[in-house]
C-alpha cells in the first residue's frame, strides 16, 4: 500500500461540502495508516455509514452503509451498469451480462443462471479437488510457501480452462497472462496480455462452432437468445466476462481466507477438528474480507440517502465496507463463525448478484478442506511481508507462509 498520489479537482455545484469524505479507493491514507485494506473501512466506517461524495479519481460517490447498498443494487433504473469503472474509461468493455440493464440483462443472464446451477457445478468438485490437491502436495513437504503465486493464482486458472474447454497444455501462456492482468502496472503490458487471451478464446469458440465437447464455450453456442443463438461478439464477450469475473475474485477469496487462518490458528484447529464447520468460516471470512467494489452510472437527477445525485455521476458499491457496518454486524472487525446474521453482501444482491457464487464456494471449501488436510498448523513467515492492494477488486498479491515440516 502506497502513499496517497492522485489528483484533488474542485467539488461540482450539487455536492454540499458536508457530504464529502476524502477517500482514495485505490490507495487511501487509512489503508497506509492501518497498514491493511480492510482495518482503513472501519475508519472510514467511524466517520460515515451511508453514501459520501470523495473528490479523487474524477470524483464520484461512495455507498458504504449496508441498507444503502442493497436499496442501490436493486435499484437498476437509477443505478445502472453501463459503465462500471472509476475514474471513467473512454471505452469501457462490453462484457455480457454486466454492462447490462434489466430487461435485457436478464435474457442474457439466464444462459449463465443454468449453466452455475448448484447441480452443474456439483458436477466439478472432483476435477477441483484434484487441481488442488496437486498444487498444494507440491509445496506440502517445503514448510514454506507464497500462497497466492504457487496455490490460490494457478488453480482458479486451471479450473477456467477445464471448464472452458482449454487443453492444460496451454497453461504457462495463461497463468503468464493472468498474472500481468492481475498484477502489472503496465497498461501497455496489461492491454496485450488481454488481447491474447481475447485471441485464445477466439479460437476455442471457432473450434467448438466445427464440433462441439462437453464444455462451457458448446453450450453457450447453442444457447438461446430470444429464439436465436448467440453471435460471435456475443460468446466472446461471454467468454470474457467469466475470464475477468471468476479467476481474480477466487484467487483473492483463497488468499484472504488462508491468510486470516494464519492469523487465527485457533480457527485452524478448530476447523481441522470438525469440518463441518468450514461452510460457515467461508460466510463469515468472505464478509470479514469483502473485496468487490462494482461501479455504477447514475441515470437521473434524485435524492438518494440524502444526498442530491446528478445524472451522469458515478457511484461506487463500496461492499467491502458495507459487510463491516457495525450497525448490521456486532463487533465487525471480528471473524466470529458463530455469529447469527450471515447475510453479507461480498456477491452483491439485485439482478446482478454473482452468478458463479456456486462454483466460488465450492472452490472455496475444497481449498480450506484439502489445504488444512495437508499442511499442519501454519502461520504468515515473520520474514517476507504480505502484499495487498486495493481497487475495483482487494487482492493479496503475495502471502508467504511457513509450517514446521
Ligand atoms: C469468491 C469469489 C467471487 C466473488 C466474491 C464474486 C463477486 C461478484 C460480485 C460482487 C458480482 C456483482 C458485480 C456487480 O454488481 O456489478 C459478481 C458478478 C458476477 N460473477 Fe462473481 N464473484 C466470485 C466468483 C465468481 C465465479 C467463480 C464466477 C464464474 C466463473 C463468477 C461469475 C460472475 C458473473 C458472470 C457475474 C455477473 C452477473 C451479472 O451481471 O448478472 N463469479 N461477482
Amino acid at each position: 500500500l502506497n502513499d496517497q498520489t492522485s489528483q484533488v479537482p474542485e467539488l461540482p455545484q450539487h455536492v454540499r461540502p458536508e457530504h464529502v469524505i476524502d477517500f482514495d479507493f485505490y490507495n487511501d491514507r487509512r489503508f497506509t495508516e492501518k497498514g491493511d485494506v480492510h482495518d482503513g473501512l472501519l475508519q472510514l466506517n467511524s466517520e460515515s455509514t451511508g453514501i459520501f461524495y470523495t473528490p479523487r479519481n474524477g470524483g464520484h460517490w461512495v455507498i458504504n452503509g449496508y441498507e444503502l447498498l442493497f436499496e442501490a443494487a436493486r435499484d437498476t433504473e437509477t443505478f445502472s451498469s453501463r459503465k462500471m469503472v472509476v475514474p471513467r474509461m473512454q471505452h469501457e468493455p462490453t462484457y455480457i451480462p454486466i454492462y447490462l440493464d434489466p430487461p435485457m440483462h436478464w435474457t442474457y443472464r439466464k444462459v449463465l443462471v443454468q449453466a452455475f446451477a448448484p447441480k452443474m457445478v456439483a458436477t466439478m468438485e472432483g476435477d477441483i479437488r484434484r487441481l488442488a490437491t496437486e498444487l498444494i502436495d507440491a509445496v506440502a513437504s517445503r514448510g514454506s510457501c507464497d500462497f497466492v503465486k504457487e496455490v490460490a493464482e494457478p488453480l482458479p486458472v486451471k479450473i477456467f480452462m477445464r471448464m472452458m474447454g482449454i487443453p492444460l497444455e496451454r497453461f504457462a501462456d495463461f497463468r503468464e497472462w493472468v498474472q500481468i492482468i492481475v498484477s502489472s502496472s503496465d497498461n501497455a503490458a496489461r492491454e496485450q496480455a488481454q488481447q491474447q487471451i481475447d485471441e485464445a478464446m477466439a479460437a476455442v469458440i471457432r473450434q467448438r462452432q466445427e464440433s462441439r465437447e462437453q464444455d462451457l464455450v458448446s453450450m453457450l453456442i447453442d444457447c438461446d437468445i430470444e429464439g436465436r443463438n448467440p453471435t460471435f461478439d456475443e460468446l466472446l464477450g461471454y467468454c470474457q466476462l467469466l475470464f475477468v469475473a471468476g479467476l481474480d475474485t477466487v484467487m483473492n477469496g483463497m488468499s484472504f481466507a488462508i491468510r486470516h487462518l494464519a492469523r487465527d490458528v485457533e480457527l485452524q484447529r478448530r476447523l481441522r477438528a470438525d469440518k463441518s464447520l468450514i461452510p460457515d468460516a467461508i460466510e463469515e471470512i468472505l464478509r470479514r474480507y469483502t473485496f468487490s467494489v462494482p461501479g455504477r452510472l447514475v441515470m437521473r437527477d434524485v435524492q438518494f440517502g440524502g444526498v442530491d445525485l446528478r445524472k451522469d455521476d458515478m457511484v461506487l458499491l463500496l461492499l467491502p465496507a458495507a459487510d463491516l457496518d457495525g450497525r448490521v454486524f456486532d463487533t465487525p472487525e471480528k471473524a466470529d463463525i458463530a455469529r447469527e446474521n450471515k447475510a453479507h453482501i461480498a456477491f452483491n444482491a439485485g439482478p446482478h448478484r454473482c452468478v458463479g457464487s456456486h462454483l466460488a464456494r465450492l472452490e472455496l471449501r475444497v481449498i480450506y478442506e484439502e489445504w488444512l488436510a495437508r499442511i499442519p498448523e501454519y502461520w504468515q513467515n515473520p520474514d517476507k511481508p504480505e502484499k495487498i492492494h486495493a481497487g475495483h477488486v482487494y487482492g493479496v498479491d503475495t502471502l508467504p507462509l511457513c509450517w514446521a515440516v
